[in-house]
């Protein structure tokens, strides 16, 4: 088997189909020892062979292309005494930038270059110039612009290129002006100017003359270009050891840091920008509301139960065990584990009093009150089961006059739209004082949403098995033009609270809100899968405001 044979062979297993990555200098030095007629029979290399003819390159810009100017400036040296930056970029085709980059990393290895400072005036297209190479001198657009046929002069006028144009063109005599009507004057007529400015762009000399009629018509300018003068430094070598950027604990144990080169500290480079978290826009208003919440004397209550047993969640808040919302088509109830044991003794039997008989003043519901049913753990629906362990606690260690929030998650069975997700935030509020009464509730509500910037709010009857009486909240939407409903309250029962064992005279109000309702009004956000989800797009969290001036 011949040499052509196997690579051949090897070249079977290469796709040289489009998008594949850029042949090497190896592809094209291989190609230059083969032969037109060693192809005859070698279809593999046949395919190869056409392939690299495909690209224009030469094996030279080839290699170029890739990364290894560095080496290459080394190899030139070695062979040469000097060269001048701008010049060797002009030859080698390459951006005079990335030659400088690549010589100045060559510097880091201390002596193995020698470099001065040099400055050569160029002549460089200026935006004009660079516009007339592109599209054309105005005159020649002029010249185009008449044809055979002439056209009006007015018309010509209206065109970018016109009065510059009419101007040149009438003076090189390509066209004149016949009562308002332009024609040719000559028959053939060369674009020189776009030719010279092409020329010049590509970095070819031109006439003198033509130079200067260019710059007058600041088509070019003369610019300066800082290179490098580069020759071989005192320990110039082509074989450039690795230098290590870091002292080592093994290289000092071992002491192969006798042997190695270090790379130079550089105390002027800028430090990594540490990347940073990101507040979520809910996360942002929550802490808006807590420091509402504080400002008004409230403390946070502890909301990390997500599972709750359906006891505090429903029972204890006097929500009988038929009501619909403690239905699977509601509540997400867990499987696993599906049942809570635990619950304070005497307090459970006074819940299913109520419930089942009655007392404090009340006829109850009247049903069969079974533990099964308030064992079953759920999702908790809202954080009004935080509010209840937390007031049963609070008739525990003996009453005392509190205020309390909660701003957590959520967990309801909804059909899912644009308005509702499986789980929200609740931003929750409990007074308990002596002697409340709901002129002090909507007291406390009016602070509280003018501290948001909300001033105008409604009040409207409604039903909760825990409060009475209940009001829904209203504010009126500046945007909507309509009165929105932004959130629930009431006086919690005394079927509630007594069972709890705090005092006759306690009155317990409380209110909650959704924490996405607000947010996405303020942050001008339609739909909640926006918002929340795996489907939220992670600029709007990178980019939302923490400060908005919408107070
Ligand atoms: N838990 C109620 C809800 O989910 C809000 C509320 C809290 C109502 C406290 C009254 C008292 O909508």
């Amino acid at each position: 088997m011949t040499d052509l044979d196997r690579l051949n062979q090897v070249l079977q297993d290469q796709p040289y189909i489009e998008g594949f990555a850029q042949p090497s200098s190896v592809d094209f030095s291989t190609r230059s020892a083969v032969k037109e007629k060693d192809l005859k029979g070698r279809e593999h290399l046949e395919r190869w062979f056409h392939h690299l003819s495909s690209f224009e390159m030469t094996a030279d810009t080839v290699s170029r292309s890739t990364d290894n100017f560095p080496q290459q400036i080394l190899d030139l040296l070695a062979s040469s005494t000097e060269f001048n930056s701008i010049e060797l970029a002009q030859q080698w085709k390459v951006d005079h930038q990335k030659l400088i980059g690549a010589i100045k990393s060559l510097l880091a290895n201390e002596g193995v270059l020698a470099t001065k400072d040099v400055t050569e005036k160029r002549l460089e297209l200026t935006n004009e110039g660079v516009q007339f190479a592109n599209e054309g001198s105005p005159e020649f657009l002029v010249f185009q612009f008449v044809g055979t046929e002439g056209a009006a002069q007015a018309d010509i006028m209206k065109q970018p290129f016109g009065k510059i144009g009419m101007a040149k063109a009438m003076q090189a005599k390509w066209v004149a002006v016949d009562k308002g009507t332009v024609v040719r004057k000559s028959t053939d007529v060369v674009d020189s100017t776009r030719k010279y400015l092409e020329s010049l762009r590509l970095g070819e000399d031109v006439d003198e003359n033509q130079k200067k009629e260019l710059k007058k018509r600041k088509l070019i300018s003369e610019v300066n270009i800082k290179g490098l003068l580069v020759s071989k430094g005192e320990s110039f070598t082509t074989n450039l050891a690795k230098q290590e950027a870091d002292l080592t604990p093994e290289m000092i144990a071992s002491g192969s840091w006798k042997n190695k080169q270090f790379k130079k500290y550089n105390f002027e480079s800028l430090g990594v920008v540490p990347s940073s978290g990101h507040l979520h826009p809910l996360m942002k208003v929550r802490s808006e509301f807590r420091q509402i919440f504080f400002s008004m004397g409230f403390s946070e209550m502890a909301t990390n139960r997500y599972v709750e047993s359906s006891f505090w969640n429903f029972d204890a808040l006097f929500q009988p065990q038929q009501h619909p919302a403690r239905d699977a088509h509601d509540t997400f109830f867990v499987s696993d584990p599906a049942i809570s044991t635990k619950f304070p003794e005497d307090y459970l039997e006074r819940v299913k009093t109520v419930h089942s008989k009655g007392g404090y003043g009340s006829a109850g519901y009247n049903y069969d009150w079974k533990i099964e049913e308030a064992q079953k753990n759920v999702l908790r629906t809202h954080t009004t089961a935080v509010s209840a362990r937390q007031l049963y606690q609070l008739a525990q260690e003996g009453f005392r006059p509190s205020k309390l929030f909660s701003i957590d998650r959520v967990f309801r069975n909804e059909t899912l739209d644009a308005t509702h997700l499986a789980e929200f935030h609740q931003v929750e509020g409990v007074i308990a004082e002596k002697n409340l009464s709901l002129a002090h509730l909507i007291g406390v509500f009016t602070e509280f949403f003018k501290k948001l910037g909300i001033t105008n709010l409604r009040f409207k009857p409604t039903y909760n098995p825990y409060t009475e009486p209940s009001m829904e909240i209203f504010a009126y939407h500046q945007g909507l033009a309509k009165w929105v409903e932004i959130g629930n309250s009431g006086m919690f029962r005394p079927e509630m609270l007594l069972p709890m064992g705090l005092p006759a005279d306690v009155n317990v109000a409380g209110y909650g809100l959704s924490l996405e309702r607000p947010t996405m009004i303020k942050y001008g956000i339609n739909n909640i899968r926006d918002l929340f989800g795996s489907k939220i797009d992670l600029d709007v969290v990178y980019n939302t405001p923490i400060c908005r001036l919408d107070k």
